[in-house]
């Protein structure tokens, strides 16, 4: 047993081998049905979804992943009923494993049950219809197909957020809201997909199953070069961010903590995947513009001239004139633009006000300040928790928005929000741009 098994929290213990379990008993009450004289249709489906499983790839958003097989599952559920595809699925997994992707046995041990109950149960689902395939000259089997798939899809994903939760103790609907909704319009392109295979498959015969293989590898290479793309883009963040932190060596670190602090008050307000990509993009990028302020302004130790403070002004502007360009940072350059705006009108570089102020924008002010006051700097030490927080109740809906801010103190006085010391940000901002991938 792994160290990381036993470091784990009781409840993940219990889900895990409750959930394993609940698999056995379910492909053991199954295989009383199995359809032995079906051989030759389980041995072709365990080889087509081996080949599929190859094909498999991870999504750039929070490790979801493109399972190939989904709709030669769901074309096995219609073709033989959930026995047989629960019996492919075992076997089909555990070689794919094994010996394909070489998984650590604890995760074995969960995926192979993940796709019993997966199959099994939304087979099962399908099947309480009556005899669906008999109707198939008419569209009466396209309702029972749709419960299925949608039975498939919360099995599969709801079963996986549990798991990933408790063991990386986070809440499951939050990494279910995170990592899977949005895949649930996938569940669109593999049910027609499934059902067309099952048509062809019963009428034509099983080598017209080759045909799906091309077709297959093509999707396949779409999406690696999406991947590639987003990745493209990873560096590029991270290179701008680089190039912001070597300009300003009093603030060495600040974009990628004050990223980490934005994306924390994000998270806890239940943004979306999308929104929280856009505002950890404004956060790393927020200072951009003060790569054109001259360095004089930039490290001046006293006081700012009145034409000293105008200079600096503008970098907010300037930045999100600069990143707009890009065009995949369009939704962060307004963050960039009015990340000095405050909710009485008195920030820059427009005096917007309260809810004119795009809510990124009002969290990264909150990181920026949280962040500012908690660094040391030559002059004096950071501020404490509670000193920040004080701070922050103290100028709420002047300077702060009053939301976020109650939000950030309900944070700290649950021990929820800490300050980041962090040694090598380069490295840092890069993995933690990766974790989107
Ligand atoms: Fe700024």
């Amino acid at each position: 047993m792994t160290d990381e098994f036993k470091r784990s929290s009781l409840s993940f213990k219990i889900f895990y081998f409750s959930f394993i379990l609940c698999g056995l008993f379910l492909f053991a009450y199954l295989m009383k049905e199995f359809p032995i004289e079906r051989y030759r249709d389980v041995v072709l489906f365990i080889t087509l979804i081996i080949v599929a499983d190859t094909a498999q790839i991870a999504l750039p958003r929070g490790g979801a992943y493109i399972y190939p097989s989904s709709p030669i599952d769901l074309a096995g559920i219609m073709l033989f009923g959930p026995a047989a595809i629960a019996f492919i699925e075992a076997v089909a997994t555990l070689f794919s494993e094994v010996f394909i992707q070489k998984r650590p046995a604890m995760k074995i041990a969960f995926n192979v049950p993940l796709l019993v109950m997966t199959v099994g149960l939304s087979g099962i689902v399908y099947w309480s219809f009556g005899d669906p395939w008999t109707g198939l000259e008419s569209p009466r089997f396209l309702l029972p197909l749709f419960i299925c798939g949608v039975s498939y899809y919360v099995i599969n994903t709801f079963s996986i957020s549990t798991v990933i939760g408790l063991s990386d103790r986070k809440s499951p609907l939050m990494i279910w809201k995170q990592n899977y909704m949005w895949t649930f319009f996938h569940i669109f392109a593999f049910l027609p997909v499934g059902a067309i295979i099952a048509l062809i498959y019963l009428k034509a015969g099983m080598w017209t199953l080759a045909l799906f293989v091309i077709p297959l590898f093509l999707a396949r290479y779409s999406f690696q070069l999406y991947i590639d793309m987003k990745e493209a883009h990873i560096n590029t963040v991270a290179a701008l961010t680089s190039a912001i932190d070597a300009n300003d060596p009093f603030t060495h670190g600040h974009s990628y903590r004050v990223s980490r602090y934005a994306l924390r008050i994000g998270r806890a307000m239940g943004l979306s995947s999308k929104d929280l990509e856009i505002l950890e993009y404004g956060a790393l990028l927020h200072d951009i513009g003060k790569i054109a302020i001259q360095h004089d302004i930039l490290l001046k130790v006293g006081k700012l001239t009145e034409e000293d403070r105008r200079t600096l002004e503008q970098h907010p502007s300037i930045g999100a004139d600069i990143v707009e360009n890009l065009k995949f940072l369009k939704g962060a350059a307004v963050l960039v633009r009015y990340h000095h705006e405050q909710p009485d009108g008195k920030g820059y570089p427009e005096g917007l006000k309260g809810e004119e102020i795009p809510v990124g924008a009002r969290i990264l002010l909150v990181a920026d300040a949280f962040d500012a006051m908690t660094s040391d700097r030559p002059y004096r030490k950071g501020l404490s928790l509670d000193q920040v927080a004080d701070q922050f109740e103290q100028y709420k809906d002047i300077q702060f928005d009053a939301e976020i801010v109650d939000l950030f103190c309900g944070l700290v006085t649950a021990g929820e929000f800490s300050v980041i010391v962090e040694s090598d940000p380069t490295t840092a901002i890069y993995e933690s741009l990766k974790e989107r991938l």
